[in-house]
């Protein structure tokens, strides 16, 4: 019988609450250390015609100064190798660094930056999907998903609608700002600890700059204070700042940002524009959907075209729809690289159908829920996604029933009808949507993971693998899932830092697949242990009772039972002779049996061919639903968050506090890119929102007054962690509940301008659609 799940807490806890946790910054000073900033470009787009550093001689502080030409190499990225470090003949975006300064004092640096000229002949640029547009300037060829023939369905379609969907992007604003120091080891060699999900990323990245061998750079990272995806490739310039430093001057340096120039100078979620045309019948059955995806890329590739596929592999959500053409384009801007965001591409492709539902609703004077059911994807043949992939384990009928119900949904919209007709200064608005989340790397080669464990003669447990804890719990559960392979309390398993000389060619910890693929290969190490010590158990029992011939030797060790930390031979009548996990181990030791185990672990069945959009990408789909009620005030345009209800499909909860922590803070992300977070850029491409009192990410007051979280139960997922179901990004999709609730509000007033509603909704947003009347 399976228990109930046990109430782990998230490591280290009281120790965040406390201070007591380290952070990259919070690591002690080195009496020699130096610390590290930037010269960064105030021009969008121009030709760097010089670069006057003469006046840093003012500084005593100030040991070295470095320009591209001091690097080895000076070009990177992990997709597309186009970004440089340091700009050379050019300036491609606003916070571009042009001149790496370190200085003995922290708080010379901000004087010295400004004492560095940099002449620069400005260039017209190029800030949004817009202009990009009119000059085609594309990273990668367009890509295409297509299935059935979109023309002759609109032919046929009883109804056409079509129309376009637009977004912001949105700052990441992790609570720890990018960050890394580094530290000369012997001479030739350099360790840093850095804030960055991608260890293995910033090893290469330092190593090939310096022009130095990969097996002379150690990254660690002990925990990083939230990433969101801002540190899946955009720590590692910082790192390398601190290496370059490190590495010429010999002493250890360390860059951590202000806030504001973090947010200036890097990468955000891509901003979308999507065209689509929608052909349905009368009934509000979806016959043909076509969409064109076009994203901001910024000024360097970075990770924009997999954000893109993700876009384009969401794009008819949850929903079968026969006849496809899903056409993607990501453009090249002079706006900071945009980056990897929690949910990665999926909230923009799924907005814009979403969107398009609430449009046929509209028309046809239906619930939209009617037509989100009534296209559901279903049994087959409604169960194949348009590149091919077979979406089994669909729950998603299940959730939204339970949801239904335990939202009162039918009730509360004509409550809200009510409530519509008689209040002259509020409106309220209902939403449900679902949610389908693909669990893997689109890009097959990442969903790949090691782990080293090490078992100690007192029964404690030391893990290493290739992911980095930022908040999301990953370390809890892998520890829950060794603990349990050798049946001992969690609090025996340690997770130690991460480390790329402990663990190598460690793919990001990103995709909400991290727990799936360090886990499981952490389970595998643990198992490889376990097998040799029920040898040992073997032999220690047998000595007690003096049986050992080899058959029954091998049936003994399938009888050896590992449980609440002792390890006995479960077919024996003897129980008296269990041993405790201990003393089995210090056995172990004695008899010379390994006790160390490293493994490695690969997502099997993934491929996807980009040419013909066909493939398997994903292991299996996260799934879920919200409900969201706001009210919006018809004067102000303020929204209050009145309600929102989640059921979320997680396979078998590994542990439901962590789980519904993740689905909280993602859903509430989603909701401030949906609601508030605004990004205003002036026309030269200078971001004017780039400070905590400008930009605002929600507070205390858009939490829904009214809000649940609850774990579906689906005991018939046969994949992922202990066939748990990867949580961490999946619930920043149901953020659009809340904008689709606000569109529902709206189209009470003016269905036209609801149509139109921007992402953000912000309140501006909203009284610019309540002023159309
Ligand atoms: N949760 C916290 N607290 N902090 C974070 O930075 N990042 C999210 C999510 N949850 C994040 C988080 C993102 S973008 C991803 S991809 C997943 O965690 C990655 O972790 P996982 O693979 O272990 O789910
Ligand atoms: N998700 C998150 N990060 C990624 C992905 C992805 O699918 N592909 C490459 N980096
Ligand atoms: Mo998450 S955007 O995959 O780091």
């Amino acid at each position: 019988m399976k228990s109930e799940t046990p109430k782990i807490m998230k490591e280290n806890s009281y120790a965040h609450v406390s201070g007591e946790s380290v952070f990259t910054d919070d690591r002690p000073l080195l009496p020699n250390e130096v610390f590290v900033d930037f010269v960064a470009s105030s021009v969008a787009y121009g030709n760097i015609k010089g670069i006057d550093t003469s006046k840093l001689q003012q500084f005593p502080s100030v040991i070295a100064f470095y320009t591209a030409k001091d690097l080895q190499q000076n070009l990177f990225g992990g997709v597309i190798c186009d970004q440089p470090l340091l700009a050379d003949k050019q300036v491609t975006f606003i916070g571009q660094p042009v001149v790496i300064i370190a200085a003995k004092d922290r708080n010379v640096l901000r004087e010295a930056k400004q004492a560095v000229k940099l002449e620069i002949e400005e260039l017209p640029a190029v800030i949004s999907i817009e202009e990009a547009m009119k000059s085609n300037s594309l990273y990668a060829s367009p890509a295409t998903i297509e299935r059935g023939d979109v023309v002759a369905a609109f032919e046929k379609a009883e109804h056409v609608s079509s129309g376009v969907f637009t977004c912001n992007g949105q700052e990441h604003y992790y609570f720890e700002a990018q960050a890394a120091i580094a530290y000369p080891v012997d001479g030739e060699c350099l360790e840093i600890h850095a804030s960055t999900q991608n260890p293995s990323e910033v090893q290469h990245d330092v190593a090939s700059m310096l022009g130095i061998a990969q097996s002379q750079v150690v990254c660690v990272v002990k925990r990083i204070g939230g990433g969101f995806g801002g540190k899946e490739t955009q720590n590692a310039p910082f790192a390398q700042m601190a290496a370059l430093v490190a590495y010429k001057t010999k002493r250890p340096a360390r860059i951590v940002l202000s806030r504001d120039n973090d947010i200036l100078c890097t990468g955000k979620r891509h901003p979308f524009t999507n065209h689509y045309k929608i052909g349905f019948t009368s009934e509000g059955q979806i016959l043909a959907y076509e969409v064109d995806l076009k994203a901001n890329g910024g000024a360097y590739a970075d990770l924009s075209t997999a954000v893109l596929a993700r876009a384009m592999l969401h794009s008819e959500n949850t929903y079968s729809i026969e006849n496809v053409r899903i056409t993607g384009r990501v453009f090249r801007t002079n706006l900071a690289p945009n980056t990897a965001f929690r949910a990665f591409g999926a909230p923009q492709g799924v907005a814009t159908i979403e969107q398009a539902i609430e449009e046929i609703a509209c028309f046809l004077k239906k619930d939209p829920l009617e037509i989100r059911l009534r296209n559901l994807y279903g049994t087959p043949p409604r169960h194949i996604t348009p590149y091919g992939q077979t979406f089994s384990n669909n729950v998603l009928p299940g959730i939204i029933n339970h949801l239904l119900e335990r939202a009162n949904y039918q009730e509360r919209r004509v409550e809200i009808a009510n409530f519509n007709k008689s209040s002259s200064t509020h409106l309220r608005g209902l939403s449900l949507m679902p949610i389908k989340f693909g669990i893997s790397f689109t890009n097959a080669t990442l969903n790949q993971g090691s782990a080293l464990v090490n078992v100690h003669q007192d029964g404690s447990i030391q893990v290493s693998t290739g992911a980095v804890e930022m908040g999301q719990g990953v370390n809890t559960r892998i520890a829950e899932a060794v603990a349990d392979v050798f049946s001992i309390p969690v609090a025996c398993v340690k997770l130690m830092s991460t480390s790329t000389e402990k663990i190598h060619n460690t793919s990001p910890t990103a995709a909400s697949a991290s727990a799936d693929l360090n886990g499981n290969a952490a389970i595998l190490a643990a198992k490889r242990i376990r097998e040799r010590l029920a040898h040992c158990a073997v032999a220690m029992l047998s000595g007690e009772t003096g049986e050992s011939d080899l058959l029954h030797q091998e049936r003994a060790i399938q009888n050896i039972t590992f449980a609440e930390g002792f390890v006995f031979d479960c077919s024996s009548s003897h129980f008296q002779n269990k041993i405790s996990f201990s003393d089995l181990l210090h056995y172990a030791w004695k008899s010379r049996v390994g006790l160390g185990e490293q493994a490695y672990y690969k997502t099997p069945g993934l491929w996807f061919d980009r040419e013909k959009g066909i493939g398997n990408p994903f292991q299996y789909y996260t799934q879920g639903a919200a409900v969201s009620e706001v009210q919006i005030d018809r004067f102000t345009g303020q929204i209050d968050f009145l309600s929102t209800d989640i059921v979320m499909d997680v396979g078998e909860s590994q542990n439901a506090q962590l789980d519904k922590g993740q689905i909280a803070g993602a859903f509430i992300q989603g909701l401030g890119w949906c609601t508030l977070e605004e990004l205003v850029y002036s026309h030269k491409g200078r971001l004017l929102s780039c400070t905590t009192g400008t930009y605002k990410i929600p507070g205390i007051r858009e939490f829904p007054q009214h809000f649940t979280i609850e774990l579906f139960g689906n005991p018939h997922q046969s994949s992922g962690l202990k066939n748990s179901k990867g949580i961490g990004e999946p619930p920043f999709v149901l953020g659009l509940s809340v904008w689709i609730a606000i569109k529902n509000a709206l189209a009470n007033v003016s269905p036209e301008g609801a149509r139109t509603l921007k992402l953000p909704a912000t309140g501006e947003e909203i009284m610019r659609v309540l002023n159309l009347n």
